[in-house]
């Protein structure tokens, strides 16, 4: 009796929905994903933390770095894994790591943390050698030959500068014309960070040293080459990182903020100061955040996690999408921000950001600035210099003294394009495709976060062109586990995800458009650039294919109109069901949509008019259907069930119930056990439990019987995965299920002896 219990208790609880602006259209588990929609997956034996990927598109590979390996796998499939090489940290360095105090397994071995096309043979690659970085090139191959994937040990150099010595730190690089650009710790202690030129003919460079204007506790994210004219003398590296706010207020504490900073990537350092550092290192603020209403202090989100560049027409404009998070204990949530590159130039040729001195307050910096403007690259689009290496004097003191601008960079639009707030995870990573669609282009976000899922989100205009609204079309659980997304690369030729955490990489396309059902109206309703009602299905929209029945309305999503002259869906899906006096029932109907609203109807009899179903202590309408306890006579009739989202309303399912006496339900039973019927006819007190439990399990054991659609049961896990699997962050989470206990006692279960009373009086 105790499952039965149990489920049906976990049902009533489970019913409590996640907060609204945190609810997917769709949501899929790794299972279904798995069997049903493409979903492939690779990892090593006894090896971790996938942390570099590099997307080939010329070989079709994807190449990974991992735990003491480096692997070249397909990009049409990664499981079919095709070379691997083993890249082990010497046992002296093992040992050296273990004698400064480190963990011999998890801190002292190589982990391969940067992975760059270095020419069309070779790849640069590096990995933390157990606290002693270590780079070298790999051999991979010219396009057309046969995938090779080889070490070329006599290559290998020492890693200070490009890779970090700590596994826990990110990498951040990018590799230009045969230069490396890093932001790293260049010590064991990870205290002295840099933003560091190496690796070309020309000498390295890094950021001034032990200056906290300069670089205060960063952590970096991501470099980006970004040409700034068709002159490359002008182009420039910008780096994205987050670190300790300076110019915070010291009564406050230690405030994160989130940084673009940018260096020329002609820079050859300064001639009598600023020897072998940056002249043209500059850094900004990046904001992100909600405004407050009427007086009420803004949403920050002030953690930049990841960015990626859209690329656009312009080569010199790509849009800059970012994800953050809070660093706050108070406020929780992430959220994406969208940069345009005009908003960062125009903040680098602001205001510069002063400090007269230790007592004083930052202020924006009022007396001249010296020629050539700090930040300027040298070139003879905006000037005469030809190497930083002829700057005056005085522009050089001056770069060195004012590495911060005063003005903040903005998100278009002012504010973020997508938020979850209340949430108990976070964002972690993005990438993000440009589809053209039947009305206009649409930026497709695929989001990673801390528990292994992936969220497919679009912007679209909403009333007017000024605001936007963020939907989230779909939630995918695309590992097992609710392990942190490290990693994500994006192949919009190949139309496929990649997506790394500590466990492994998963691949998947970026469409599933069949999940969304079977009529007209929810492929409509889907609104996903990627899909389109052919007439017959929900298919892939290919814009170029000049088939006119191709139906898609993603601004809108208003299926009164566009399916208005489709024949409505497949006939009604209906049921039949007894239910024994004094026990209960359960009426399951899920739309596939989570943003659904379901409406239950009565009729007492097919001529009686329809009304909504009274809801009380005993009719409890949960996620999955409608729970009916102590059912009693009057209970018998038809109940139909429909789905109402974005104004469109549906009927979903009809069931028959038909209340009997206890002595009516044996004969009923021996009836239809003669029959060969069986389940969904609850009749005999034993009988009755077993019955129970399978129509309240139906759910998970793929379809629910003969009324559903196979597809049907796509929500089987309702937050399970991230519920019950571990979670990353100890603290946080304790006080979320705190949180989450308080909101349960708000709620309204329907009391346990009464809804025990039915099964177990049945068995007695
Ligand atoms: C991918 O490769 C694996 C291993 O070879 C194979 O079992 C699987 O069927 C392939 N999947 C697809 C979709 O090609
Ligand atoms: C690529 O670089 C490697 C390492 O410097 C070198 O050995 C190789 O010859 C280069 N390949 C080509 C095609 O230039």
């Amino acid at each position: 009796m105790l499952p039965a219990l149990a489920l049906l208790w976990a049902l009533v609880l489970g019913a409590e929905r996640s907060p609204a602006n945190s609810l997917p259209r769709l949501r899929l588990s790794f299972q279904e994903l798995w069997a049903r929609h493409g979903l492939r997956t690779f990892s090593l034996p006894r090896t971790c933390c996938y942390e570099a990927l590099l997307l080939d598109e010329e070989r079709g590979r994807l190449f990974v770095g991992a735990q003491n390996h480096v692997a070249s796998l397909s990009l049409d499939n990664i499981s079919k894994q095709d070379k691997k090489l083993a890249w082990p940290a010497p046992v002296e360095w093992r040992e050296e790591c273990n004698w400064a105090g480190k963990d011999i397994s998890a801190e002292c071995v190589n982990f391969v943390k940067l992975l760059h096309p270095y020419n069309r043979t070779h790849l640069y690659v590096c990995g933390t050698g157990a606290f002693h970085p270590v780079c070298g090139f790999l051999e991979v191959g010219y396009r057309m030959e046969e995938p090779m994937l080889k070490l070329v040990v006599n290559s290998l150099e020492d890693g200070k500068g490009k890779s970090p010595y700590d596994p826990k730190h990110r990498a951040a690089s990018v590799l230009v014309g045969q230069e490396l650009y890093s932001g790293v710790a260049t010590d064991l202690m990870g205290r002295d960070f840099t933003i560091f030129r190496s690796l070309g003919r020309r000498p390295n460079l890094r950021t001034e040293q032990h200056d906290s204007r300069w670089l205060n506790e960063p952590t970096f994210v991501k470099v980006f080459w970004i040409p700034e004219s068709e002159n490359p003398d002008d182009d420039k590296i910008y780096f994205f990182f987050r670190e300790v706010a300076v110019e915070g207020n010291p009564g406050l504490g230690r405030a994160s903020v989130s940084r673009i900073g940018q260096i020329c990537r002609n820079d050859l350092g300064g001639q009598r100061s600023l020897v072998n550092k940056w002249t043209t290192f500059l850094k900004a603020r990046l904001v992100c955040s909600v405004p407050g209403v009427d007086g009420a202090s803004d949403s920050v989100f002030d953690e930049l996690r990841d960015v990626f560049l859209l690329p656009t027409k312009d080569r010199r404009s790509p849009l800059l999408y970012a994800v953050f998070s809070t660093s706050s204990n108070v406020f929780q949530g992430s959220a994406v921000c969208v940069y345009s590159m005009n908003d960062v130039r125009r903040a680098f040729l602001g205001p510069f950001a002063h400090k007269e001195g230790p007592n004083y307050q930052w202020v924006s910096y009022q007396g001249r600035v010296p020629y050539p403007r700090p930040g300027m690259c040298p070139s003879k689009t905006f000037g005469t210099f030809g190497s930083t290496k002829d700057f005056p004097d005085d522009v050089i003191q001056f770069a060195r003294n004012h590495p911060l601008m005063y003005n903040p960079i903005l998100p278009v639009g002012g504010r973020p394009i997508f938020l979850q707030t209340g949430i108990d995870y976070s964002f972690t990573q993005i990438v993000a495709d440009r589809v053209a669609a039947t009305d206009g282009h649409y930026d497709v976000l695929f989001i990673g976060t801390d528990i292994g899922t992936v969220l497919k989100v679009i912007s679209v205009p909403k009333d007017s062109w000024q605001s936007t609204e963020g939907l989230l079309l779909e939630e995918l659980q695309v590992f097992e586990n609710a392990v942190a997304i490290i990693n994500m690369q994006i192949s919009s030729k190949r139309h496929q995800l990649y997506v790394a955490s500590q466990s492994g990489i998963s691949q998947l396309p970026l469409h599933r458009c069949a999940a969304y059902g079977r009529a007209c109206a929810e492929c409509c309703l889907a609104r996903d650039p990627y899909c389109a009602w052919d007439g017959a299905a929900c298919t892939r929209y290919l814009p170029n294919t000049k088939r006119r029945y191709r139906r898609q309305d993603v601004r809108n999503g208003d299926p009164n109109i566009l399916c208005s002259g489709d024949p409505p869906r497949q006939t009604l899906l209906e049921k039949k069901l007894f239910g024994v006096e004094g026990s209960s029932t359960f009426l399951e109907c899920q739309p596939k949509s989570l943003q659904a609203q379901v409406l239950w109807t009565y009729q007492r009899a097919s001529d009686s008019p329809r009304t909504q179903v009274h809801l009380d202590d005993r009719v409890i309408q949960i996620d999955r259907g409608l729970l009916l306890l102590s059912l009693g006579p009057q209970d018998t009739g038809f109940y139909h069930c429909h789905a109402t989202e974005h104004g469109f309303t549906q009927p979903l399912r009809r069931f028959t119930l038909r209340v009997v006496g206890a002595h009516q339900a044996e004969q009923l039973t021996r009836g239809e056990e003669a029959q060969g019927m069986g389940a969904g006819s609850p009749a005999s007190h034993k009988l009755w439990y077993r019955d129970f439990l399978q129509l309240v399990d139906a759910p998970g054991r793929g379809g629910g019987g003969p009324m559903c659609p196979p597809s049907w049961s796509s929500a089987k896990e309702p937050h399970l995965p991230s519920v019950l699997g571990p979670r990353p962050k100890g603290h946080k989470w304790k006080h979320l299920e705190e949180k989450r206990k308080g909101r349960n006692r708000r709620t309204h279960p329907p009391d346990p002896p009464r809804a025990d009373r039915g099964p177990r009086s049945a068995t007695q």
